[in-house]
């Protein structure tokens, strides 16, 4: 290691330690001579004018209709903006996270505007959406639809792929939704930090770029929590393999440069070659975007952070010995240095008082985590300032109670730091009893009493002021911690309903495979069946079984049929599918060699067999769907007209797709192309099931009109792994459509281009959904199936 680097930067958190010690101590001289208490007194007077009410007999009355269901995002957001409080309520919103996230001074006239700019965007945001009912704000579809409008879809493609391939590495011991989570929120972060700096007279290809930008900044930023921090906190690396790991980090941080991994010792060499060429990525990337000014003040800030939280690691809440200054500089520094971190990312300017704000700043947001999280970080024997003062403050009484810090502080920012400014103290307050209510309604009255008690002894007439507000305080609720509940209810959500569908799909696939096996009638010994052999030898492949999976979810979980009942129609799905395959792969076509993991029919038959197979196994789709007796004649019939029709429609498809060797065709042919040889596949499971159900013409086109895209989009993925694929995992050899000069969405748009297509087709279809009257969960996680797979 550079020797004097490692002193230079050592003495730049001897630094950075000085410094916040000053700030430090400034707060300290507060808390002993409880000055706080009576700024903070007459503040909250003033401020209780707005927040708490006399109530008149009427408004007693009101109140009831007032009843505010804050549990459910869009209802909420309707209330405020019919009860007259949605301005308000997002001006604070807005201005906090101007104050908290972009560090800004809200006195200022400018910050002002910015402000007033930013609560008008969001709430033409939030009415339009309210409107429109329309519930999918913070969806991938949506998300995507986003990335078109600024034209960053190729980043956003390279973002989306990051990320599932972050969950997938990450061991077990990790918790792999909370590292996606806390990316996109510094992602998030970082863009809304670049909009911010960016002005009005932007170029739009300017601002495409520096958006771009901010994405990759954000996720190589982002990254540095799940792989540095939460890996140095979890359970995954033995002792030694932390040693050997805090070595390499800190010695990149150092010296401005990632250094090989080297020789590994330990079990996860794997894990930390993958992780080690992600950073080496991502310090590449965030040093190659910043002036030298800025790169010079990452490293500085990066290396303050890194060593705060490697100083607060080696704590242990058994030591009785630590001092105040030894509990609160390590969490001043932390908290600070990420704030400067972001801004030097994205080479913001310098300003003047960015520092104390940002340190002041970084100690009340601190303080005001740590209590949230005070019994899980008890739990945990993490030492904090409330883990601490929970533990010691009977046997030290020279502790510094981290409540009082906390109100000392709030005073200090409001007074000192932003000169008394109006919004500052209103947004403050506010939050401030917010965070207490949040407490309250999170605990139980009995533990927040508890803890209260603990933490208010020196204070208790401030004490009762307090809890004043937090039981008679209205309009304190903040949009962050809105959308923060509203997210996280999208993901549980989300990830209760990927769990069913997969665990579904698995049961449904299971009983498929059990009746797709077709029997053998004939009485007589000496005719063998061969063709019946050859039909269940394609059957029995690995398929995927997605057409009558899809069927089967429609059949019997929306339109209620028995399970036994349509069977017959499943079967007849992929039947017909399976001929399809084995017809695609003859020589006269695809000319394949595996399929579904094995050598194709023709391959262990020959081509007559192969092709006479095919027939066979459309008759018997047909025969099947006769066979539906449990649904009245009328609709079998139509079904079978639509089925029979379609699979000729199929014909021409595929048709389609041979003349169309070597030849350019255009978006709109392939389209069409696709959509005749793949999407009416898709087409039929849903329109097939609901002739049977006798749904209305509406439905049958909206159901249409999704499986015209998920089929496309179906067919697109198939093109892509057809060059990016395993044969392992496909169980079809790749490379078969270059070899055959096939056109395909990749042949013509490239590898990019066909990406770029599949998340058009992807949204069209989540969109599409919206216009299907059924419970449609399901078709999203198909969606989510269909990009994601590798088989
Ligand atoms: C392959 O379909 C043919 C295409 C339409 C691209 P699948 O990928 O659904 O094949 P199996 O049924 O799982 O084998
Ligand atoms: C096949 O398309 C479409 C059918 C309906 C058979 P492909 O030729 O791309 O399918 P694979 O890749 O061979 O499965
Ligand atoms: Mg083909
Ligand atoms: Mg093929
Ligand atoms: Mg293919």
């Amino acid at each position: 290691m550079n020797e004097e680097l490692l002193q230079n930067e050592d003495a730049y958190y001897k630094l950075a330690e000085e410094k916040a010690t000053k700030y430090y101590k400034a707060l300290y001289a507060q808390v002993i001579d409880k000055s706080y208490i009576e700024t903070l007194t007459i503040d909250f007077k003033s401020w209780e004018k707005e927040h708490i009410r006399r109530r008149s007999l009427f408004s007693l009355l009101s109140r009831r209709n007032e009843k505010q269901d804050s549990k459910t995002y869009y209802s909420y957001i309707k209330w405020l903006n019919v009860t007259g409080k949605l301005d308000r309520y997002l001006e604070r919103s807005i201005s906090y996270i101007f104050m908290r996230d972009l560090g800004k001074d809200l006195g200022t006239p400018a910050t002002q505007e910015r402000i007033t700019r930013a609560v008008n965007k969001l709430k033409h945001h939030l009415i339009s959406a309210i409107a429109s009912e329309k519930n999918e704000s913070y969806s991938i579809a949506s998300l995507y639809r986003f990335a078109q409008k600024e034209r960053l879809e190729s980043t956003m493609i390279w973002l989306m792929s990051k990320l599932k391939t972050v969950a997938s590495r990450l061991p077990e011991g990790m918790d792999a939704e909370d590292a996606q989570r806390k990316l996109i929120k510094i992602i998030a972060g970082v863009l809304m930090h670049e909009l911010e700096e960016m002005d009005e007279g932007t170029s739009s290809q300017k601002r495409t770029q520096k958006l771009e930008t901010a994405i990759r900044l954000g996720y190589a930023y982002g990254i540095t929590y799940p792989f540095i921090d939460d890996l140095l906190d979890a359970n995954v690396l033995s002792h030694d393999e932390k040693k050997q790991y805090s070595t390499f980090i800190r010695s990149t941080l150092l010296t401005g440069s990632v250094r090989e991994l080297g020789y590994w010792t330990g079990t996860n060499k794997d894990l930390m070659i993958y992780i080690h060429s992600e950073l080496r990525d991502a310090f590449e990337y965030i040093t190659a975007c910043q002036s030298p000014e800025s790169r010079n003040h990452f490293y500085e800030q990066a290396y303050v952070f890194f060593q705060s939280q490697e100083v607060d690691r080696d704590k242990n809440l058994a030591n009785s010995h630590y001092s105040n200054e030894e509990i609160y500089i390590p969490s001043i520094l932390k908290s600070a240095s990420s704030r400067l971190i972001v801004r030097s990312l994205i080479n913001a300017p310098e300003d003047e008082d960015i520092d104390s704000r940002t340190f002041y700043y970084g100690l009340y947001n601190q303080l005001a985590d740590d209590f949230t999280d005070m019994f899980d970080d008890l739990k945990e024997e993490r030492v904090t300032p409330y883990t601490y003062y929970l533990k010691y403050s009977t046997v030290r009484n020279d502790l510094i109670n981290p409540f009082e810090l906390y109100w000392a502080v709030i005073s200090h920012l409001i007074h000192h730091v932003y000169h008394s400014d109006d919004m500052t103290r209103e947004v403050i307050l506010d939050r401030a009893i917010n965070g207490l209510k949040r407490c309250l309604e999170r605990l139980g009255a009995s533990k927040y009493y508890e803890i209260m008690q603990l933490f208010t002894g020196q204070m208790p007439s401030f004490n009762s002021l307090i809890q004043h507000m937090v039981h008679k305080a209205v309009d304190v609720d903040f949009f962050d911690k809105l959308l923060r509940d509203h997210v996280i209810t999208i993901l549980r959500n989300e990830k209760m309903e990927r769990e069913q569908f997969f665990e579904t799909v698995e049961t449904v696939r299971f009983q498929i495979n059990s009746t797709l096996a077709i029997p053998k009638h004939s009485s007589s010994l000496d005719l063998q069946e061969p063709i019946t052999d050859a039909a269940n030898y394609s059957l029995e492949g690995d398929g995927k079984r997605l057409r009558p999976i899809m069927t089967w979810m429609m059949a019997v979980n929306e339109y209620g049929f028995d399970q036994e009942a349509v069977v017959p129609l499943l079967k007849s799905l992929e039947y017909m599918h399976t001929a399809s395959l084995i017809y695609d792969d003859l020589p006269s076509q695809d000319n394949a060699s595996i399929r579904r993991g094995r050598p194709t029919l023709h391959n262990i038959y020959n081509v007559a067999t192969a092709e006479l197979t095919g027939l066979f196994l459309t008759q018997k789709a047909v025969e099947e769907q006769a066979s539906l007796h449990q649904f009245d004649a009328k609709s079998v019939l139509r079904l079978i007209q639509y089925s029979t029709r379609r699979t000729a429609d199929m014909c021409k498809g595929q048709l389609m797709d041979l003349d169309s060797k070597g030849k350019r065709l255009t978006l709109e042919e392939l389209n069409i192309m696709c959509f005749y040889k793949t999407g009416i596949g898709f087409e039929a499971s849903l329109v097939m099931p609901a002739i049977l159900a006798n749904t209305n013409d509406t439905e049958i086109k909206a159901l249409k009109a999704f499986a015209h895209h998920a089929g496309i989009a179906f067919q697109i993925k198939d093109d892509l792994l057809d060059v990016e694929g395993d044969v392992l995992l496909l169980g079809k050899t790749p490379g078969k459509d270059g070899e055959n000069n096939n056109s395909t969405f990749v042949s013509i748009l490239g590898v990019e281009g066909a990406k770029k297509a599949m998340w058009d087709h992807y949204c069209s279809a989540i969109e599409a959904l919206q216009k299907v009257p059924r419970r449609t969960a399901f078709l999203k996680h198909v969606m989510n199936y269909i990009v994601n797979r590798d088989h």
